[in-house]
């Protein structure tokens, strides 16, 4: 990882010229905004406009939130703001060397490691496990009686990251490396950043050099194999000198990948499906524009954008739920942000969360409503990043065409001959938990049967 001197700067603190308030001594809002990040947004906006000071996990951030903002810190065309020293503190030691934590040039390069994983052809190669593996799960989930969808669907996922992006059957190690894997990313998403022994962040760290062992052991028969799954094609680049990547930025790549896949995808699978549960006439509507595709394994051109309902679907859950709710970053310069004068080293973020309800721009934002992304009313081309799921700029997702492709296989061979109701009513209304990835607190139980109509 380059250090650049930037990074050896303090973070600035004083926050004087921002309005708003810090919160509670030490822990600011970190509570508030873990309960419901959009309403204290929100709340913020209107009360000081779009930028505003937070105390978020003992950091002083100035906040931002609105389409404009979003676009300006994402996509930094002044070459300001430092995703390392954004996101460095807060990741630590389990993402090192990961591309959110590199900037500019360097970043860049590294990018360049997963160039051919995420082209169309690979995709295409990747829709066949995927719908292997979803259509195998779904023959064992039960029917017509409850089953909770979301530690269902982690699991579903948790076979598909085995084989789509390392290409392992598992079989007797499976569960070591599941376990691992559940560790892993709950240490490195843990809210004591403690390396204390029975703490998650100390678990997930010895779950992260299982994991590392793992893949590194592979690297070098697959340089030489002509594996089609994600590690064999980072393991087969080469950087502009020619020269394979080193073992070390392959695994610290692919465990960063495999955590930003996998946690980001259960929970949109598992917002939308807590909304079509409550909405069934849209689930009726999205069955019948399944039922109009003549096949009953969707292709990688059947999931592209030829069935709009199911689009929409996409769009509008991460527009309601968006499983990454904001960017972080930290000023290297000083610059202007809405009007205000912000210091070198500076931290920074912005809401997607907040920009993707605001009245201004959504027709009843709390209300799920895909037909708003509809070519009719089309809401969010009012302005460019007023739905940004994935991001922009050099750090956009780059597995968001696979986060689209997932969903919609998972969506398309799931409904297309199945009704999904909740368990009880009572669940329209029940608690959402929001970190570290918005779920429904019970795990939402669903009854599915085989549709009628
Ligand atoms: C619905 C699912 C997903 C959402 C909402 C999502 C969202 C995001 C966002 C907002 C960023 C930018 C963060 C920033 O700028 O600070 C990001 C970056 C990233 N995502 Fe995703 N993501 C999803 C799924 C995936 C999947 C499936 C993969 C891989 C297969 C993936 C891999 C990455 C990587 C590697 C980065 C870092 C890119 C860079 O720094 O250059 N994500 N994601």
């Amino acid at each position: 990882m380059t250090n650049h001197a930037y990074m050896r700067e303090r973070t600035n603190r004083d926050l004087s010229m921002i309005p708003g308030a810090y919160g509670l001594p030490l822990i600011g809002h970190t509570f508030t905004f873990i309960n419901d990040n959009v309403s204290w947004v929100l709340n913020n906006h209107r009360r000081y406009g779009p930028v505003f000071k937070q105390s978020l996990g003992f950091q002083n951030i100035v906040a931002t939130v609105g389409p404009d903002l979003v676009r300006q810190i994402t996509l930094d065309q002044d070459k300001v703001f430092s995703s390392q020293a954004g996101w460095e503190g807060m990741v630590g030691e389990f993402f090192q060397g990961s591309l959110i934590v590199q900037d500019f040039e360097t970043h860049r390069m590294q990018r360049k490691l997963m160039q051919t994983a995420f082209k169309a052809e690979s995709l295409h190669g990747y829709i066949e496990h995927m719908n292997d593996i979803v259509q195998f799960r779904l023959r064992e989930w039960p029917k017509d009686e409850p089953m909770r969808f979301y530690p269902a669907v982690k699991t579903l996922l948790l076979d598909i990251a085995a084989k789509v992006f390392l290409g392992a059957q598992l079989k007797e190690q499976g569960p070591r490396i599941n376990k691992a894997f559940i560790d892993f990313a709950a240490g490195a998403t843990s809210i004591v950043k403690k390396n204390w022994p029975g703490f998650a962040y100390q678990k997930g760290l010895r779950g992260r050099q299982v994991l590392d062992q793992f893949i590194r052991q592979g690297i070098e028969e697959k340089r030489h194999g002509d594996g089609t799954d994600m590690l064999s094609h980072f393991c087969r680049e080469r950087n502009e000198a020619g020269e394979y990547y080193s073992e070390q930025a392959i695994t610290d790549h692919m465990l960063f990948l495999l955590f930003a896949a996998h946690d980001t995808t259960s929970s949109a699978l598992t917002m939308a499906m807590h909304q079509l549960a409550g909405h069934q006439a849209w689930q009726a509507e999205l069955r019948n524009s399944l039922r109009e595709i003549d096949a009953d394994t969707p292709t990688f051109d059947h999931l592209g954008s030829n069935i709009p309902e199911l689009d929409y679907t996409f769009k509008e859950t991460l527009r309601i739920y968006p499983p990454v709710p904001g960017v972080i970053r930290r000023t290297i310069r000083p610059c202007e942000i809405g009007g205000y004068e912000i210091p070198s080293h500076t931290m920074v973020s912005t809401s997607i969360s907040g920009t993707h309800y605001m009245e201004e721009y959504w027709t009843e934002p709390r209300r799920f409503d895909p037909l708003r992304f509809s070519d009719a009313r089309q809401e969010h081309k009012q302005r460019k990043f007023l739905w940004a799921p994935f991001g922009g700029g050099a750090h956009k997702c780059i597995g968001l065409h696979f986060a689209d492709m997932l969903f919609k296989c998972l969506m398309f061979n799931l409904l297309k001959e199945h009704q999904v109701g909740y368990q009880s009513e009572a669940q329209a209304h029940g608690k959402i938990l929001y970190v570290p990835f918005t779920r429904p607190r019970d795990d939402l139980p669903l009854i599915i049967t085989k549709s009628k109509a």
